[in-house]
């Protein structure tokens, strides 16, 4: 099917880009949103490839599960091949305290295993124990210019608020591409504000296929709305880990009683009854898009279904929700976290696999270069 999609193309002469041999350095960096025919023969023959990365930052809250975490664990039944990589060596472009890393590594494994990333069916491995990650940032950094990354939002807000920014925050979204470039990913989950981190991936595939040979299928973001879940306190804001008041934010290692109180304690309106308004009554309209993304019903049924109840009433009906998500995820992940052998186990096993796989493309990758 996708062979005559390429034929058919071909045929309406629809692709008259000529691919150039070693074409050098003006053709770094180049936006073409195009893929040449040549590109999209070699590109039908890479396997449908999820890759995305999280930051082993602490414990994640309620709008990383519902918003990117939960949509992992969906797309493990549809795609044969998936990673997910616990990027610590993206934690460490600020600084970070040795003996909390090494344990929040471990959280990380635990929670994701817990909110149901199946480790036999999909790889999950920490990203620093495969070496190819930086290996390959290094070529792919070769071929990115510093306008490119000083133009990437991150950098600019983080630059001015971490004291004296290491080349690390700077050049971290080339790490990020050398992640989805080295298991030729077709699939990356992301949140919106990370698109224009996958653009510099795109954009650093394109190069090296026209400088060296076409290796790089061009990996289409999955954009997940992280933006649903809002801060308790300031409905204005996102649910945010960095946000250092932690009733702003539900926990997945929150107890049943401190939901209850955080979601007790959290920013409504004088309103007495429910609706849905999120322009007007952000902060309700925060917790019925919980109790929605929680139990997949659209926000209209529910103010239908629970209207008849005043927001105290509703607020005790969400923390039941909550918990029900919540609660389940926190008592596997304390079972987990108890046993850290075989936590080690099951991502030294991920390391094997993505190391398998890695190893194979950095060959062809060394060998397009001509470092081998
Ligand atoms: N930069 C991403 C974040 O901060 C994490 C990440 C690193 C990632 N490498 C990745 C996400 C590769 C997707 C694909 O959230």
């Amino acid at each position: 099917m996708r062979d005559d999609f390429i034929m058919a193309l071909i045929m309406n002469n629809i692709l008259k880009v000529k691919r150039v041999f070693r074409c050098g350095r003006r053709y770094l960096l180049q936006r073409n949103e195009s893929a040449t025919a040549e590109d999209l023969t070699k590109f039908a023959e890479c396997p449908p490839c999820v890759f995305s990365g999280i930051q082993p930052t602490g414990v994640p809250h309620l709008g990383n599960y519902l918003c990117a975490i939960r949509k992992w664990v969906d797309m493990q039944q549809q795609y044969d091949r998936m990673f997910v990589s616990i990027v610590d060596l993206h934690s460490i472009t600020v600084p970070q305290d040795p003996a909390t890393l090494r344990e929040n590594i471990l959280v990380m494994a635990a929670c994701l295993m817990a909110c149901g990333i199946d480790h036999e069916k999909t790889i999950l491995f920490q990203q620093s124990t495969v070496a190819y990650h930086t290996e390959l940032a290094w070529i792919l950094g070769c071929l990115c210019t510093l306008p490119r990354l000083s133009k990437l939002p991150q950098w600019k807000e983080k630059s001015k608020v971490v004291k004296d920014p290491g080349v690390g925050l700077y050049t971290y979204p080339i790490l990020q591409s050398a992640d989805i470039l080295l298991y030729k990913a077709t699939v990356v989950p992301v949140g919106e504000d990370q698109i224009i981190h996958l653009e510099l991936s795109q954009d650093l595939a394109r190069a090296f296929n026209r400088i060296y040979s076409i290796i790089f299928p061009y990996a289409k973001p999955l954009i997940g709305d992280v933006s649903k879940v809002r801060c308790l306190k300031d409905p204005a804001c996102k649910m945010s880990k960095s946000n250092p008041n932690p009733m702003s934010r539900i926990d997945l290692q929150d107890s049943a009683d401190l939901v209850a109180t955080k979601i007790k304690k959290s920013v409504t309106d004088s309103i007495r009854l429910l609706s849905y308004d999120p322009q007007e009554r952000p902060g309700v309209a925060n917790l019925i898009n919980m109790h929605s993304l929680i139990t997949n019903t659209r926000p209209e049924d529910i103010v239908q279904e629970f209207g008849n109840l005043n927001k105290v009433q509703y607020k005790e009906k969400v923390t039941e929700f909550i918990n029900g998500t919540v609660q389940p995820i926190n008592k596997e992940m304390t079972r987990l976290l108890s046993d850290k052998h075989y936590l080690h186990t099951v991502l030294d096993t991920g390391m094997n696999r993505a190391s398998e796989i890695a190893e194979v493309n950095m060959k062809e990758i060394k060998q397009a270069v001509g470092l081998r």
